[in-house]
């Protein structure tokens, strides 16, 4: 990737979130051999080195799975990421993206039983319906010990989908409101990864 003032702002929006999901994962994320991550609605999966990062110091191996309805962006994630892990330290973690609609997440038996559902800049007030189809399926496809993250650029768009979730059955536990978010001029109020929380499956 070109190297701009606009990659360097990334840059530094990446390590917020790198260190903001730290935190929250640290208390609820246990040591394993393998894990799995399902990056809901990823678009280009432009996080996906942090998160295998992330996922790399709490297991030997990982895979990472994205999803988009997006097939332009699902095409951009596979070709970049494919290649840029295996050069970097992140070589245990294996990476797919796959173009499908996350409201329709049960129909497809590659995903598994992840450990941990991510959803960056979830989007529940675009089209709360749908939203509330993908919350419930990441939910149900979910290993019992699993752990959803989801972030927001919107304070009212994060309690909404907070409410959602929370009628869904899911218990939060964490959630952090991001001291380094930066401020986007397309929308007023929006953020970058202005609030990060998690929520466990069930309450064992
Ligand atoms: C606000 S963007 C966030 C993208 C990415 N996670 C990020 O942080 O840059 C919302 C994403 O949801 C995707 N999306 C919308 N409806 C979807 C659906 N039914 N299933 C899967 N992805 C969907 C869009 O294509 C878009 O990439």
């Amino acid at each position: 990737m070109a190297h701009t003032p606009f990659t360097e702002l990334l840059q530094q929006d990446l390590a917020s979130l790198e260190t903001n999901l730290r935190d929250l994962l640290a208390p609820h994320l246990s040591k394993k051999d393998h894990l799995s991550l399902l990056n809901l609605a990823c678009g280009r999966g432009d996080e996906t080195g942090v998160l295998a990062k992330l996922l790399s110091e709490k297991s030997k191996s990982s895979h990472l799975q994205g999803l988009d309805i997006r097939a332009a962006e699902i095409d951009q994630a596979n070709c970049r990421w494919k290649d840029e892990l295996q050069k970097t330290k992140e070589q245990n973690t294996s990476v797919d993206f796959i173009t499908h609609r996350g409201d329709r997440l049960l129909d497809l038996t590659e995903i598994g039983t992840p450990d941990i559902a991510f959803l960056r800049h979830q989007n529940y007030w675009n089209d709360k319906p749908v939203w509330t189809q993908i919350f419930d399926q990441a939910l149900e496809r979910l290993n019992d010990d699993g752990l959803l993250v989801i972030t927001s650029y919107f304070d009212k768009e994060h309690e909404l989908a907070t409410e959602a979730l929370t009628n869904l059955g899911a218990i939060q536990v964490g959630s952090i409101i991001n001291p380094n978010s930066r401020t986007l001029s397309d929308a007023p109020g929006k953020s970058v990864d202005k609030h990060l929380a998690i929520f466990k499956k069930t309450s064992a």
